[in-house]
């Protein structure tokens, strides 16, 4: 067998899982759950969420990757021999697939925009006509398909590359860019006049809006922006050398995943508030109030707001590329490592499946808007079955396989680097309580909370 790709080092390893993380979860989704949930209590039950459920759903499905060191599909069929691991393991191929499809719808609207963005069209029309961008442009036909396939051009085209070539190179540019951005716009933000009200939401929590229904959210939006459960971690980690910390990534990863939705929590609703527009606009939040910001912001600072917008859509396509990536891979590390396609045919098949299946997505906006499954469009359709289904079956079968499955003493020598890391080694029994009680009964009790709400 050719012998594996594996990621040059831990800054390597963690940029790369840092960019499947960081994405739009964080810049499009973060903020408006935010703005609907009560701002800081939102956020500090988020954290909670992180800390005790993601992390260790992280670990374990870094330590099934890498212990396998190949692909989804093999790497379950390890665990779960016959039938059952081998519907398992194509499921995990099977989520990132059906998420980067509409996943690259969004990526090409944040591309439609910045192209806006860059031609001044936010900044050198009214509000009031800026308003109604958005909704003009999903409903329409060609443009937003145009774009959705440019954006998914990219993401074949940078995978092709390969993993250390293609993948770590442009996380290596990327991730520390994103920071950058995402801080400048945060200063741009916090300090329009009005934005104060804006900083006190996301540092002062209210408790008095917390239901059941915020918990649920905060944890399925832990899921969503860590990419938990789609096969991501265990392809990625897969190409982790066995030297490496797979704690230290986890924790890493998380980290910069939750400081980076914080930033860009302050990198929006500060202008939110500054423009006196309500937070809980929802996922309109960032395609039609932003632009609206720019433009009523352009008449006293044309130049600033000009380059905000551009810095901003900018910083979301990027954001969204680097997640992209991480999708697309699970499927070519398929392909090639157990269908003996080159990695070039590979990413062509891919392109032409997710291609298609996310045009129907972008065009239920549009022509196909009549069509409904379960009360909502193809594209709500697609996002909410992988969020409130595909993510959590992933993550539960990931923790059962890791807390119940896999010999103890298998999860002990990966956990510890063979119990060469001290620390590892001191928080072993930690973890693995975490991972065998309380990972599968927190998941659990979300599926229950979100199917009686
Ligand atoms: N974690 C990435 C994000 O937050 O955008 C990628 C991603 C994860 C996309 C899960 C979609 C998804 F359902």
């Amino acid at each position: 067998m050719k012998s594996r790709e594996k990621f040059g080092g831990r800054a390597a390893v963690i940029l790369a899982l840092a960019g499947s993380a960081i994405g739009l979860g964080n810049i499009w989704r973060f903020p408006y759950l935010v703005g609907m949930n009560g701002g800081a209590a939102f956020i500090i039950i988020y954290i909670g969420f992180v800390l005790l459920l993601s992390i260790p759903i992280f670990l374990a499905e870094s330590i099934i990757g890498r212990s396998s060191g190949a692909n989804c599909r093999v790497a379950i069929g390890q665990l779960v021999p016959g039938r059952a691991g081998r519907w398992f393991g194509l499921l995990m191929v099977f989520t990132p697939l059906w998420i980067v499809s509409y996943y690259s719808v969004v990526g090409g609207w944040s591309l439609d925009f910045l192209v806006k963005a860059c031609t001044l069209e936010f900044t050198t029309t009214s509000p009031e006509l800026v308003k109604g961008t958005f909704g003009t442009f999903i409903s329409s036909t060609w443009t937003p398909l145009l774009y959705h396939f440019l954006f998914l051009a990219m993401t074949v085209g940078i995978v092709a590359f390969g993993v250390k070539s293609g993948i770590e190179r442009f996380s290596k540019v990327s991730i520390p860019i994103l920071f950058v951005l995402i801080l400048v716009i945060a200063g741009y933000s916090i300090s329009l006049p009005g934005a104060k009200e804006g900083i006190y939401y996301l540092t002062h929590p209210d408790f008095s809006k917390v239901t059941v229904q915020t918990f649920v959210n905060a944890l399925g939006q832990s899921f969503y922006s860590i990419s938990l459960g789609m096969g991501i971690i265990i392809t990625y980690s897969s190409y982790v050398s066995k030297n490496e910390n797979l704690m230290v990534s986890a924790v890493g990863t998380s980290v910069s995943d939750l400081l980076f939705a914080y930033i860009a929590g302050f990198a929006i609703l500060p202008a939110v508030f500054a423009a006196g527009i309500a937070p809980g606009t929802g996922p309109g939040l960032v395609f039609d109030t932003l632009p609206y910001i720019f433009s009523s912001m352009a008449g006293q600072m044309p130049v600033a707001s000009a380059i905000a917008a551009i810095l901003f859509f900018a910083a979301i396509l990027v954001a969204a590329l680097t997640s992209s990536v991480s999708l697309i891979e699970v499927g070519v590390a398929y392909l090639t490592e157990s269908k003996g396609f080159s990695r070039t045919k590979a990413c062509i098949v891919l392109f032409f499946i997710c291609g298609l299946a996310g045009a129907l997505c972008s065009l239920s906006f549009g022509p196909l808007s009549g069509i409904k499954l379960f009360g909502g469009g193809l594209f709500d359709f697609a996002d909410s079955f992988a969020s409130n289904v595909l993510l959590i079956m992933g993550a539960l079968i990931s923790v059962i396989l890791v807390g119940w499955v896999m010999p103890r003493k298998k999860l002990f020598a990966e956990f510890t680097n063979r119990g060469t890391l001290a620390r590892n080694v001191r928080l072993f029994p930690v973890f693995h309580f975490l991972v065998r009680y309380v990972a599968p009964l927190g998941i659990l009790a979300l599926v229950i909370a979100s199917v009686l709400l």
